[in-house]
């Protein structure tokens, strides 16, 4: 009788979650057998041995954590990797300068030796991974553990927590630290579109760089040394140059960063209605300051480039995430799956009062999570001396009038959205009273900090680290991301056991916390507006389409418009719709997030045929609500990275020592 009642409930649950069947899930690979029917009914031809195994070589020996944000895959016996361009970007802008600007016109190794060594760059294999919570409920201690997996130190060895903690796993990762690029494409390849096609399909972007991994003479991992060796996998992945149609089968095996699936009505509402707005409206501002700069100078075009890209990728990712919870109707939804879930509760106390404890929990950290937000918004991104990191000489060079504007727009900003609040730096509001204005004080710490300091600038400064470090402490948590709290990730963890138990109908996976999953969906256009919709493929003659010397996100290299004129693809010449062209880029229903930029995208077989870069902007909601009717990953298509490295870049021979199919 109970568990029949128990089964109804779970079934009008389930009812008001959106069609999860549909490749949702960013699964672990250990546990990828309780998926494996699932993706041999769509199309998957391998076992889950091959996705993931400690004994034998698999799929995840060809993968790597790529400097700790993104993801790279292995495409050859000798340690080849790819990733994206803007993952390789800041080691391809160091290697830039005057007479030999690689991020500009591109950068091609025509032997080993000139292969550019990257200091500090790193990837991480993961050598295995263990579900230790059974291990820790009987007593073993974490640093224990970790400490024995590290192997006398030959590994690195992690914990991260599942499920708000309800689960731990050990990590072990062997890390390389001599890791050198091969290729980058010129940006107008690499990073065609800029930020203007940033999150947006139809979508033309060559977003790959081509890296080597290096080992010393037995294999083992070394620091940069000229006697290293490339590096020789476990595994390496196979090239398919056959492409993909339409509703076939892809996989994506990376390390996304973080999502919040889980989170309660009132953290969409937060997100939603206070910290997006807010954030996209600082950042629109800051934006408008350093494009006015780059627009006045060519030179500072080049200094603010990577700059500007960091503020507008999240600028847009916050204004497609609005867009999206709107149009799914992610708070009303999941306040209607709260009210099931206290009705399902009934008979289990715990479970029915935890939605009002974790509500009331969010009411007090709030206002402390969105003045810590702001703070990281606005002060936290001038270089302040005094403050750990900002060294003399980056401030020194930055003390020119685009920067005292963002110093003002930062310190208005701050007291606009926080200044009454408790949680401010008493420092900023003090001296906004002294000077009258926001601006005023800004103008003077600006000067004070050209000019190599102030008493005034070094109270602020330790104000301001004052008030971070009591707001980290009240917060009870360094993870700014998932609102969590000590109290807050601990009743989060009762209501993750109580859904668990409820909602029988959920498949269930744990947030990404940029620990190794795999996703698989298809390839798939979709609806995006009314009676307007979007294939899943685009093409070289898009990018023609699109060029433009005069505009800088648009202008091709010659050489791509005497290959496009003369017809001349090589073997990646493809007909399309009746015509011979280049495939560029492809979207896929495979569930992602950051992190997952460079993962590599496979076909049933486990072959390569896409790197992941990108989703469609009004898909990043599902960082906190997965619609499959409209949430896309955007891979850049294999045939294409192939078609620049031979015809563009003239690297033909790379081609080599890869597997084609
Ligand atoms: N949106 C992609 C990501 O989140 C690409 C970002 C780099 N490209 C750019 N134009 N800013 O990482
Ligand atoms: N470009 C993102 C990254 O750096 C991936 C895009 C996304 O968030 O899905 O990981």
């Amino acid at each position: 009788m109970k568990s029949m009642k128990k089964l109804l409930l779970a079934a009008a649950m389930a009812a008001i979650v959106l069609p999860a069947a549909a490749d949702e899930g960013m699964w672990l690979p250990s546990l990828i057998g309780s998926r494996i029917d699932d993706m041999r009914a769509k199309g998957f031809t391998l076992t889950a041995k091959d996705i993931y195994s400690v004994n034998k070589a698999s799929m995840k020996d060809a993968v790597v954590l790529f400097n700790g944000g993104c993801t790279g895959e292995l495409i050859s016996d000798k340690g080849l990797l790819l990733t994206n361009h803007h993952c390789g970007y800041s080691a391809i802008q160091r290697h830039s300068g005057l007479g030999h600007d690689y991020l500009t016109y591109g950068f091609s190794a025509m032997t080993p030796e000139q292969e550019l060594p990257n200091e500090g760059l790193w990837v991480r294999f993961l050598v295995r991974m263990e579900d230790i919570t059974g291990r820790l409920a009987a007593g073993e201690k974490i640093a224990d553990i970790t400490e024995a997996a590290t192997e006398k130190g030959r590994y690195k060895a992690s914990t991260e927590s599942m499920y708000y903690g309800n689960q731990t796993f050990l990590f072990v990762y062997e890390q390389f630290d001599d890791v050198r690029l091969v290729l980058a494409p010129p940006s107008s390849i690499g990073k065609f579109g800029g930020d203007t096609d940033n999150w947006v399909w139809p979508r033309h972007t060559g977003d790959f760089s081509v890296f080597r991994i290096y080992a010393d003479r037995k294999n083992r991992p070394a620091k940069y040394s000229p006697d290293n060796v490339p590096y020789r996998p476990k595994r390496s992945f196979a090239i398919s140059t056959k492409g993909v149609e339409e509703g076939d089968f892809t996989m994506i095996y990376g390390f996304p960063g973080n999502t919040q699936q889980f989170v309660l009505a009132p953290a969409v509402k937060y997100v939603l209605e206070l910290s997006d707005p807010a954030k996209v409206d600082i950042r629109t501002k800051r934006l408008d300051i350093i494009s006015e700069a780059q627009e006045s100078d060519p030179a500072l075009r080049i200094y603010y480039a990577a700059n500007h890209a960091n503020i507008a990728n999240a600028w847009k990712k916050w204004q497609g995430e609005i867009i999206g919870l709107k149009r799914n109707g992610t708070l009303e939804r999941k306040r209607q799956y709260e009210r099931r879930f206290i009705e399902a509760a009934e008979g289990k106390p715990e479970y029915q009062a935890v939605i009002g404890e974790l509500y009331q929990e969010y009411m007090r950290i709030i206002p402390i999570y969105f003045a810590r937000e702001m703070l990281s918004e606005t002060l936290r991104t001038l270089p302040m001396p005094y403050a750990e990191k900002t060294r003399a000489d980056e401030l020194f060079d930055k003390c020119r009038p685009v920067e005292q504007k963002l110093w003002r727009l930062a310190f208005a900003e701050y007291e606009k959205n926080i200044g009454d609040s408790e949680y401010a730096v008493p420092q900023l509001r003090e001296g906004i009273e002294r000077y009258g204005s926001a601006e005023a004080y800004a103008d003077v710490l600006f000067e004070a900090a050209c000019s190599g300091g102030s008493d005034e600038l070094k109270a602020l400064t330790d104000g301001m680290l004052q008030t971070e470090r009591r707001l980290r402490k009240e917060l009870e948590t360094n993870n700014l991301r998932n609102l969590n709290s000590g109290k807050l990730e601990k009743l989060y963890a009762l209501y993750m056991r109580g859904l668990q138990q409820l909602d029988t109908e959920r498949a269930f996976f744990p947030d990404a916390n940029l620990t190794l999953r795999v996703a698989y969906g298809s390839v798939a256009g979709y609806e995006y507006a009314d009676g307007e919709y979007h294939k899943p493929h685009t093409t070289l003659d898009g990018i023609i389409a699109k060029d433009d010397p005069n505009i800088y996100d648009y202008d091709i290299p010659q050489r791509l418009r005497e290959l496009y004129a003369s017809k001349d693809y090589g073997r990646w010449g493809t007909v399309i719709d009746g015509r011979l062209t280049v495939p560029v880029c492809f979207l896929a229903t495979n569930h992602t997030t950051g992190g997952n930029s460079g993962s590599p995208i496979l076909n049933a077989r486990g072959e390569l045929v896409g790197i992941n870069f990108d989703r469609t902007w009004r898909s990043t909601m599902s960082d906190l609500e997965f619609d499959p009717t409209i949430c896309r990953n955007i891979s850049a298509d294999i045939r294409y990275v192939l078609f620049v490295i031979d015809k563009v870049c003239g690297a033909g021979y790379l081609l080599d020592e890869m597997k084609l199919k």
